[in-house]
């Protein structure tokens, strides 16, 4: 894909490292910063990163962002809010925003990129092969909900613009702040996970490999109009994440609690209703209860190997491996 490259959500975990592989990779990377962003951060300041300012709601601003830019990836959204308004803020608005000043200013775009999620579609029937991208989407959480509304609103209001939307599953690697909890309780010696943690598989990516992976679908002709799960090749055991994050964090006994669902529901209400009442997004409430408690967050990485040439190949040992020495090198853990 020639000439410039429009990336929302730069500041977040997988934008920031997106811009980084975009710029050594020598394409023309803008970045669209709101006036809520955080000043400062490393992609915006990165030398030949153009920037342009916009609010979602600033239809004048947007079409300044959108115009002249021979692509879109849209990474920008919220994983955390209050409630379904909160996640439709962040997930839809913009998405109906951005793709309606690209209509007015840019009809032209060769690509509109959505990262949406595997949370959009929701969790597989069984460990393998889970679920495929032409499964019928049942998201379990408003996060989810939110995210497939945001899919529904880019194919509206797409027009004559190639849309393809790529899935992650939950993405890991230096930056990330979620699956970072979970290494800090194993450095500590024990691991919670809810419901039936021995029978739980979730599919995992390392953010490097999610890139590659949105890279190719952006490049590719043939993924116009096309949505891909970008997915380790299976779903992984809590085991094997212990045991990939042993030899780095050193410890010798970990202490496994699987929290029975009734608990983590009622965790989930109080501290809901906490957040409802201080306005602040909560770690778990209700909806989030309902996305930790389910057994095969797993997704099938078939189309997008057949049809982008894409496989995951850092293995699991290696990318957490990694992931922990960054943290530590930062001083996060
Ligand atoms: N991390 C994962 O495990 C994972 C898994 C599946 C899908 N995803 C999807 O991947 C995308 C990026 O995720 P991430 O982990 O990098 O998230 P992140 O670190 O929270 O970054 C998201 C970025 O979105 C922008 N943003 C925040 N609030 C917003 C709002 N109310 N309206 C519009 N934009 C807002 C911010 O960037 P600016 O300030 O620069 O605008 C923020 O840095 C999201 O769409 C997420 O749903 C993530």
């Amino acid at each position: 894909m020639d000439g410039v490259i429009l990336v929302t959500g730069s500041t977040g975990f997988i934008g920031s490292r997106m811009v980084d592989a975009l710029v050594a990779q020598g394409r023309r990377v803008r970045v669209l910063l709101r006036p809520e962003s955080r000043a400062g951060s490393s992609s915006s300041q990165r030398a030949g990163v153009e920037v342009s300012r916009a609010a979602y709601g600033d239809a004048e601003a947007l079409g300044r962002a959108v115009s002249g830019v021979a692509a879109i990836i849209h990474l920008a959204g919220v994983t955390k809010a209050v409630d379904e308004a909160g996640f439709a803020q962040g997930n839809v608005t913009p998405v109906e925003n951005l793709l309606e000043a690209v209509k007015r200013h840019n009809p032209g775009l060769s690509r509109f990129l959505l990262v949406s999620s595997l949370a959009a579609i929701g969790p597989a029937a069984s460990a393998s092969p889970g679920v495929r991208e032409s499964d019928k989407p049942h998201p379990v959480s408003a996060y989810g909900r939110s995210k497939l509304l945001g899919e529904e609103a880019a194919r509206r209001h797409a027009g004559s613009v190639p849309l393809t939307i790529v899935r992650p599953p939950a993405v890991y690697g230096p930056g990330d702040r979620d699956i970072l909890e979970v290494f800090a309780m194993m450095k500590k010696g024990y691991l919670l996970s809810a419901g039936s943690g021995k029978r739980q598989r979730f599919s995992m990516i390392h953010v490097d490999e999610l890139i590659r992976g949105i890279v190719l679908a952006l490049d590719s002709e043939k993924a116009a109009g096309e949505d891909y799960f970008i997915t380790s090749p299976r779903g992984y055991a809590w085991d094997e994440v212990v045991e990939a994050a042993r030899p780095v964090l050193g410890f010798q006994r970990l202490v496994r609690i699987d929290l029975p669902k009734p608990l983590v529901f009622g965790l989930g209400a109080v501290l809901g209703a906490v957040a409802r009442l201080t306005g602040r997004p909560a770690l778990i409430n209700s909806d989030k209860a309902n996305e930790l408690v389910q057994d095969y967050w797993v997704c099938s990485p078939e189309k997008a190997e057949r049809e982008l040439g894409f496989r995951a190949s850092v293995p699991l040992g290696e990318g957490v491996a990694e992931t922990l020495r960054w943290y530590s090198r930062e001083g996060w853990l």
